[in-house]
């Protein structure tokens, strides 16, 4: 079998990677470039705000291509610019086509649109989602997420991603003051029910200076939703895996 730079052996590293990681697996086609701890990604920014952006910043960094959208056309050319010339500006679904990974970091109430406006291509692409139901901002919908969980709520919404539940329990300025500090890392819960997704948002809570904590599928992603006792704080990983009781 041919190895990879890596030294990823193909479907049966997969396996293992899939099992080390805890999640329920789905064994999607996820192409190696994706594990490949060398070679950039391109990451689609859908919601370029506060957290959309500064991870956005962050992964450009790390030698990411990225693209941001919101709904202000103007500040993401601004934006764009002021990240460097590994960033560029677009529409959603210029950013959903873009992307070999996706983030949507949009208030909750706007799911339902995206899903609707550019689900479409959005499908079979690994989404990283930071979206937190807020009753006081996003109304009865938010309530119904929280009950059901974001998990499961989000999938429902944005049907046929690889979804992987990350960055959306950690302040925006915890992500500014503390990505790669010295000493043990913030850890950034993460969920996802495909192993190949999990892989790639290990990889990008890493190289935007933090720890993943992985819980397991996407059921669990209610154990860190808003209002849970691990949201809003940066945690480490250790104080998460004794939260969590993960052993
Ligand atoms: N702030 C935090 O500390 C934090 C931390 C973790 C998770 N979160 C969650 O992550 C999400 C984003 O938070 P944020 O603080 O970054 O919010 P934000 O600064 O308000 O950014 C939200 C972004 O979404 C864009 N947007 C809104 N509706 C859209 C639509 N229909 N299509 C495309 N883009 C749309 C907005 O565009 P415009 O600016 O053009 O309106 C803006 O760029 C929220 O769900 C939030 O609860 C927030």
């Amino acid at each position: 079998m041919k190895q990879s730079k890596l030294g990823f052996n193909g479907r049966r590293d997969f396996l293992r990677i899939a099992g080390a990681s805890g999640a329920a697996i789905t064994l999607g086609v996820i192409p190696h470039s994706l594990f490949a701890q060398g070679s950039p990604l391109k990451i689609g920014i859908v919601g370029a705000g506060r957290v959309g952006g500064t991870l956005a910043e962050f992964w450009a960094k790390a030698g990411h291509e990225v693209l941001v959208s919101s709904l202000d056309a103007e500040a993401d050319r601004a934006l764009a610019a002021k990240i460097g010339t590994r960033a560029r500006a677009g529409s959603s679904r210029d950013a959903a086509q873009f992307g070999d990974v996706v983030l949507v970091s949009v208030p909750y109430s706007a799911l339902p649109k995206i899903g609707q406006d550019i689900g479409d291509a959005l499908r079979g692409k690994v989404v990283l989602d930071t979206c937190n139901p807020v009753p006081a901002r996003d109304g009865d919908m938010a309530k119904e997420a929280l009950a059901k969980g974001t998990g499961i709520a989000s999938t429902a919404l944005l049907p046929g991603v690889r979804l992987v539940r990350a960055f959306n329990c950690v302040g925006v300025g915890t992500l500014r003051s503390e990505t790669n500090r010295a000493g043990e890392k913030v850890g950034i819960p993460l969920a996802a029910d495909d192993a190949g997704a999990l892989a790639v948002a290990e990889r990008l809570v890493r190289d935007a200076g933090f720890e993943p904590v992985v819980l397991g599928g996407l059921a669990r992603a209610k154990e860190f939703d808003y209002g849970t006792p691990v949201f809003g704080k940066g945690r480490t990983p250790t104080e998460l895996r004794a939260m969590f009781k993960l052993g």
